[in-house]
């Protein structure tokens, strides 16, 4: 199981988002409407996750002006929103915010000057942070908010010099997916708004500050740094990074960021980069961002990939020596098409962005790796996906999420939007044929571009554009069921993997009695291969053959964490305590939620586990994501309440 951590969640968030369904949202139609009138498009499709009144008036462009201040973790400074009043009636800006303190807003008059204006910060709500009204009866085309963020921003996590690879300087970046970007600056915090935007950013002459925007290569070190995003974004891809930053070239258009001692071995990691984007225009119609670059993050950044836009946030856990794990930069590269470029309107659609993302990912794969790394890596995610289903609520196993449904963002079931998601693109690949559909996904990609569309803006789309020019290839029932329905259809097409078959066999042979399987054979497996022999082992397995396992192989204390992810949750299980140093060492040393969660909860399941676990996390804890830090509180507190 993928996010065993993710289910628990999920049915706690599940319970309070239909709570918060049962009272109405604050900008449905007014109380004196008759009950019957249709709901305009904009409130059908609202966004439960954000207090922006985008209908009335929206952001277009944003200015920020900032100053990083690492002694006090904070950035500080001025935001100037242009303003697009769409509403006549229209008088105040509804701004996200979570843990800001907001200094003062300012409208900008007719003599050019900036006037007062009244603003109001509400009482914090736990998911949504506090909703800020400005008051702007003149309507000004701008608005400025002077604010600070708080040295616990949830968007943002600053590191000390020690919890970076050199030790000399400090460190600090943005991880604005879904919700966080109002934590480190007043938005409309919701992907249905897009904005242009450009910052001037101060930091330390050590420092070199980079952000999803227009970054130099050639940028010289001095402290004082501007940028610019001419393409408008929504606000979950807007991000920064600080620290000892230094680049290396790729290809003309792409390079790798990252601390001194960490750069050339990503650049070698991710050397076919620059044949990835190729491959993804030639599908897919021109790369439209203009550089492509990676930023390699400390260890401790809590997600595996984060596509902002010229500047992917990639972790350091993929650099394992072979590209065995570029899948990853094939994923957050997609993204430039799928999400960045055409992007959900909100978190009930999060699979039009994960889920055409990973499609197209495995398209990329099989074009520069073959077929058989392709169809190895969607086994793996399909195994998954039915081990989640197992367990996982139907209403988290649609692809198109009911209102209501999610609590928090963050907690969307990977199996559904990454994997059946993709899955379902894959079987209309199938039922139209590659060329018609690669035909249709480009058109998609250009008509839609630069928009922010709901699921049912897609399937009026294939309906026009697949469907109707081909009929009798695919039903109504059977997009219905695909999107709306849980589990995954019968129709799904099935994909088989010898390699992995031989693993299969391997591990079975073993698990009789048998030899282990020799290491001549071993030699030549991949990543996907060892994870798929450690995902099929059972439950539990007596130490001694386990230990048998670890003297062949070493998996214990392996420098490759796709391998630990599943390893160390199986030793804990099977009280194989041997492991317990390596456990803790992982676990302090990685912040990467998806590779640790499955030990934590693994831990939490028995006393001892759960005892070990919070001595392990106290230690680790300074060196945690706040997003990887609520993750692990979590499940600790899950535990010691004991499951009902
Ligand atoms: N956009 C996601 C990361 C994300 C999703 C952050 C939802 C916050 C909320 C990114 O593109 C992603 O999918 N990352 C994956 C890697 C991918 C290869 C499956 C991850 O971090 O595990
Ligand atoms: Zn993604």
């Amino acid at each position: 199981m993928r996010h065993p951590l993710l289910t628990l969640a999920l049915s706690a968030a599940l319970a309070a988002g239909c709570a918060r369904e049962a009272a109405p949202p604050a900008d449905t139609a007014p109380a004196a409407a008759p009950a019957a009138t249709a709901t305009t498009p904009a409130e059908a499709d609202r966004d439960e996750h954000s207090y922006a009144e985008p209908h009335k008036v929206r952001i277009t462009d944003l200015a920020l002006d900032l100053a990083l201040d690492f002694a006090a973790k904070t950035l500080s400074g001025t935001a100037i929103y242009t303003l697009e009043w769409r509403d006549p009636t229209a008088t105040e800006l509804v701004l996200d915010t979570r843990d800001l303190r907001i200094v003062k807003a300012e409208g900008l008059a007719a003599d050019g000057s900036w006037q007062p204006l009244e603003f109001a910060l509400a009482e914090k709500d736990k998911t949504l942070g506090s909703k800020l009204t400005i008051r702007a009866p003149q309507r000004p085309q701008k608005i400025r908010v002077g604010y600070a963020t708080s040295p616990e921003a949830s968007g943002l996590q600053w590191l000390t010099p020690a919890m970076t690879e050199g030790k000399k300087t400090p460190f600090m970046f943005s991880q604005s997916q879904q919700i966080h970007a109002r934590s480190w600056v007043p938005l409309q915090d919701t992907p249905s708004v897009r904005f242009t935007y450009s910052a001037h950013v101060t930091a330390p002459k050590d420092v070199m500050v980079l952000m999803s925007a227009d970054n130099d290569p050639n940028a010289a070190r001095d402290g004082d740094y501007s940028f610019r995003m001419p393409q408008p974004i929504p606000s979950y891809l807007l991000a920064i990074a600080a620290g000892d930053l230094v680049f290396k070239p790729i290809g003309a258009r792409s390079g790798v960021w990252a601390e001194p001692t960490m750069v050339d071995r990503a650049v070698a990691e991710f050397a076919d980069t620059e044949k990835m984007i190729r491959t993804t225009e030639r599908l897919y119609g021109p790369y439209r961002w203009d550089r492509y670059d990676m930023l390699v993050l400390p260890p401790s950044f809590p997600y595996g990939g984060m596509e902002n836009p010229r500047l992917s946030f990639i972790t350091p856990t993929v650099v394992v020596g072979d590209k065995s794990l570029v899948a990853l930069i094939a994923h957050e590269l997609a993204h430039s098409w799928s999400g960045n470029l055409v992007t959900f309107s909100n978190s009930k659609h999060a699979w039009l962005n994960e889920g055409f993302t990973s499609y197209v990912e495995n398209r990329i794969i099989e074009d520069l790796y073959g077929r058989e790394r392709a169809d190895m890596e969607n086994l793996i995610e399909r195994n998954e996906l039915r081990e989640e289903y197992a367990t996982l609520d139907p209403k988290l196993q649609m692809l198109a999420l009911k209102p209501g449904t999610l609590a928090d963002p963050d907690e969307t079931s990977t199996a559904t939007v990454y994997t059946k998601g993709a899955w379902f693109l894959q079987f209309l690949e199938q039922r139209f044929g590659r060329e018609a559909f690669d035909a249709f996904l480009r058109g998609y990609f250009d008509k839609f571009a630069f928009r922010s569309i709901p699921t049912e803006t897609f399937l009026a789309h294939l309906k026009s554009e697949l469907m109707a020019k081909y009929p009798g290839k695919v039903t109504e029932a059977e997009i219905e069921e695909w999107v709306y329905g849980p589990g995954v259809p019968a129709s799904a097409p099935q994909v088989s993997s010898p390699r992995l078959e031989a693993v299969d066999a391997a591990r079975k042979a073993w698990l009789d009695g048998g030899a282990l399987p020799d290491k001549a054979v071993t030699a030549k497996w991949s990543t996907q291969e060892w994870v798929h022999f450690v995902e099929g082992l059972p439950e539990t397995l007596p130490v001694e053959r386990l230990a048998a396992l670890d003297a062949a192989y070493r998996f214990t204390g392996t420098p490759n964490g796709e391998i630990a992810q599943r390893w160390y949750p199986l030793a804990v299980r099977s009280g194989y305590t041997r492991a317990n140093p390596a456990i803790a060492a992982f676990l302090q040393k990685i912040g990467r939620r998806k590779l640790i969660m499955p030990t934590y909860t693994a831990l939490a399941k028995t006393p001892e586990g759960l005892k070990f676990a919070e001595e392990v996390f106290a230690r680790a804890r300074p060196g945690y994501h706040p997003i990887t830090t609520a993750s692990v509180e979590a499940v600790i507190a899950k535990a010691k309440q004991g499951t009902p």
